[in-house]
């Protein structure tokens, strides 16, 4: 088992505007390459003009996948730093030299409450999308384990250079090359068959620049590496003592990584922009091997696109500069819920916020007007800049269990009771009574949360699920006569087909947050950055998932059944919600016309950045810019 060691490097810079991290400074020279061909810069200019580059990425059983001594002297060239790992799962098979019973019981059991399912190179944190590859489990009669859609090589980067050796390497033999860093992504873009892994975890240096300017922004900053995980910051914002750096909700998503690259949602979403909103400088390793900076004075296009534009596809971000919001930011929140069931409920922990006990209602009609005044409220947590959690989770022969959290950033403390009250007036005014609601403030930042994940492979979230962004338009009251602003027919269909979902056992999930134009401000409103104009009109985010959790193999049919229906409930809120689109980070791995979805206008231009700049195309996952270039074949549309 590993020990989770904490951040080695905690600078406090003062004003060192112009440093980059010591793993920065380490870059691939000419000397370096000497006569290593395979390791070569490339160069656009005379890559294919078109963009059709190579036709086949070249896989491990091909006569011309690299040779034994190239991949030696790979080896050598980055200091040992290329791991050829096996699949953690091997240890829960007699068949394999890695057979090892004991082994297995800790990744069955005590590996889940440890750092080591994050620390594994190829670890991907949901089993379906690499193909259910190797699966840990007690009993494996009749199972095979194989590399599966696992990489075959890792680079475990502890340089720039290692990145640019890696990405020259794979560019210059063409082979299939994949870029990891938490492996959060749900439909598995950080892994891949045949592939050569770049594996950013450890580039885990964080700094606070206490002066920096850039463009119109003046004042506090902060330089996070590529592995940094949200927890991390939030320490760091402990240990700084005065400072509130925007991070993701989940502890330990990749917020150096592919969190903010495609757009990165979290508790201050709403009052102060998403992930790839705080950006003011990245750098990054490009598809030729070079390393530069993206601003707003540099690189501009690289600027543009690597905020929101997706992880995975423009080139492998070392480090970024996100703005550092004055004071510590502490916030106030409640969880309330209500049940149509008649049995015990387990109270929920309301993510630290206090809940009010059980409330059961005696009919599913009153149940879903509730919720229905859950979703009228959500406009109004997000105006006051908030973060709301309305989730339904059926339980059965009609019964259902709604959990309502919502969150408030810097609300003052007598006005929360002010804010929260016309929820509970109008849910009484349908019958349904909340009693005790109680509200609570919490340091935003807090030492010690998100250590250990809440996620690893073969959890009950470990399925697929299919989400749309509803916009604000859907708040809109009817323009009848005399509408007292009650009636939301849009709204009322949302809620209504939700209701159908529900019904046929789908848990239906929503996340109120708007990271409008004004709560992005400088530099990243609706033009100048990448995400998706729908998000700066959303309200709410609504995923609905799959019932069973897919921890084991899924014939691809079976998959394609079940994909199929829960998209037909899907494509109900879709017909409601035509000018929107979904959220990349967080989306289906089949999303139809995904290039509108996840980008709507920017997409044109974001080919064009991808096409100059990614020529060869290199970095390939599924629904990324420019990957309808290629496509894995014999797949049945899954990830191998
Ligand atoms: C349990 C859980 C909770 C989540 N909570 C939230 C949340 O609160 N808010 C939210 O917005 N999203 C959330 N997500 C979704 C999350 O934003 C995405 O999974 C995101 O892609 C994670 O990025 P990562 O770097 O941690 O993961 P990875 O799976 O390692 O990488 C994701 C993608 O980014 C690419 N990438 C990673 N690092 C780099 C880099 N340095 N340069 C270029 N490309 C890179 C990878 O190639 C891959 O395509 C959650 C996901 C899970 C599983
Ligand atoms: C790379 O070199 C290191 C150090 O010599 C070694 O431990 C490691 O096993 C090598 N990796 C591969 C894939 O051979
Ligand atoms: C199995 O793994 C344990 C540690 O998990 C180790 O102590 C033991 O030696 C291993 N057994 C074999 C046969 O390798
Ligand atoms: C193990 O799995 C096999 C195949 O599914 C099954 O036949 C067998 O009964 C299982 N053994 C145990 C102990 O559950
Ligand atoms: C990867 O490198 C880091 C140091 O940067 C080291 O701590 C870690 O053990 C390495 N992981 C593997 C699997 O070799
Ligand atoms: C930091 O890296 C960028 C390239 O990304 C380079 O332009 C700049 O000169 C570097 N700064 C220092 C101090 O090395
Ligand atoms: C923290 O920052 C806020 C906002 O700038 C300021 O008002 C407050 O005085 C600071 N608190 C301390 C203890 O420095
Ligand atoms: C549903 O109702 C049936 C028949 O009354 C009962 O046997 C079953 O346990 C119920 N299921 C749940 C999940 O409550
Ligand atoms: C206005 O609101 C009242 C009470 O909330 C409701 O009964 C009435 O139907 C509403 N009128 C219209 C036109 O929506
Ligand atoms: C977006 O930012 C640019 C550059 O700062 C500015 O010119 C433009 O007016 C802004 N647009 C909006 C909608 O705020």
């Amino acid at each position: 088992m590993q020990i989770y060691q904490p951040l080695s490097l905690l600078l406090f810079a003062l004003g060192a505007t112009g440093l980059n991290f010591s793993y920065e400074s380490t870059r691939l020279t000419e000397h370096d390459i000497g006569d290593f061909s395979a390791i070569t810069f490339g160069d656009v200019s005379s890559a294919p003009s078109t963009y059709e580059g190579p036709e086949y990425k070249i896989q491990p059983e091909d006569a011309a996948w690299p040779s034994e001594e190239q991949w030696a002297r790979l080896n050598t060239t980055v200091y040992g730093n290329l791991l050829k790992p096996h699949p953690v799962g091997a240890a829960c098979y007699p068949n394999r030299p890695e057979y090892n019973d004991s082994t297995c019981a800790y990744l069955l059991g005590r590996a889940t409450t440890s750092r080591f399912f994050f620390n594994d190179p190829l670890t991907a944190l949901t089993t379906w999308g690499e193909g259910a590859t190797c699966l840990q489990l007690l009993n494996t009669t009749g199972r095979t384990c194989s590399q599966g859609g696992f990489p075959v090589y890792v680079v475990n980067a502890t340089s720039v250079r290692d990145i640019q050796v890696a990405v020259n390497f794979a560019r210059n033999q063409n082979l299939r090359l994949v870029i990891k860093n938490t492996g959060h992504d749900f439909i598995a873009k950080s892994t891949g068959r045949g592939a050569l892994s770049i594996w950013t975890h450890f580039l885990k240096d964080i700094e606070f620049l206490s002066d920096y300017s850039i463009g119109e922004y003046k004042g506090a900053a902060a330089r996070v590496g590529a592995g940094i995980e949200a927890w991390e910051t939030l320490n760091a914002m402990v240990e700084h003592g005065n400072i509130t750096v925007v991070t993701s909700l989940d502890p330990t998503v990749g917020n150096g990584g592919g969190w903010v690259l495609g757009g990165g949602h979290g508790p201050l979403t709403s009052l102060r922009g998403l992930g790839a909103d705080q950006v003011l400088s990245l750098n990054v390793v490009t598809a030729d091997g070079n390393f530069l900076t993206a601003d707003l004075n540099q690189n501009q296009d690289l600027f543009f696109a690597l905020r929101g534009g997706g992880g995975g596809t423009f080139g492998i971000v070392t480090s970024m500069i996100v703005k550092a919001w004055p004071g510590r930011t502490k916030i106030g929140g409640l969880t309330f819920y209500f049940t149509t069931g008649s049995g015990q409920v387990t109270i929920p922990s309301g993510r630290g916020y206090p809940s009010t006990p059980p409330v059961h209602i005696a009919d599913a009609e009153t149940f879903w007007k509730a919720y229905r005044e859950y979703l009228v409220f959500a406009k109004e947590i997000v105006d006051a800049g908030g973060f709301g959690f309305g989730d339904v989770t059926p339980q059965g022969n009609n019964t259902y269990v709604f959990v309502g959290t919502f969150t408030l950033p810097d609300i003052p403390s007598d006005k929360i009771k002010e804010f929260y009250t016309p929820l509970f007036t109008s849910l009484s005014k349908i019958g349904v009574e909340i009693p005790n609601v109680r509200h609570a403030f919490l340091p935003y930042a807090q030492r010690g949360i998100g250590v250990t994940p809440n996620s690893f492979p073969g959890t009950p979230a470990d399925t697929f699920f299919i989400s749309r962004l509803l916009p604000r338009g859907l708040w809109a009251a009817a323009a009848a006569a005399n509408n007292n602003n009650s009636e939301t027919p849009r709204l009322d269909a949302v809620a209504a087909a939700n209701w159908g979902t529900a019904e046929m056992g789908y848990r239906v999930t929503t996340r109120a947050y708007g990271p409008s134009a004004e709560a992005a401000g400088y530099p990243g409103n609706t033009t100048t950055s990448a995400v998706n104009p729908a998000m700066r009109d959303m309200v709410i985010h609504c995923a609905i998932f799959n019932p069973k959790p897919v921890v084991d193999v899924l014939p691809a049919a079976e998959f394609h059944a079940q994909h199929a229906r829960l998209r037909a409930r899907v494509d109900e809120l879709v017909r409601l919600t035509p000018e929107s689109g979904s959220y990349f980070n967080e989306a289906d791995i089949l999303e139809p016309d995904w290039q509108r979805s996840f980008w709507g206008e920017h997409y044109p231009r974001l080919l064009e950045i991808k096409k100059a700049m990614d020529p060869w195309g290199l970095f390939w996952a599924p629904t990324t810019v420019g990957s309808e270039q290629w496509e894995v074949v014999a797949a049945d549309g899954l990830p191998t």
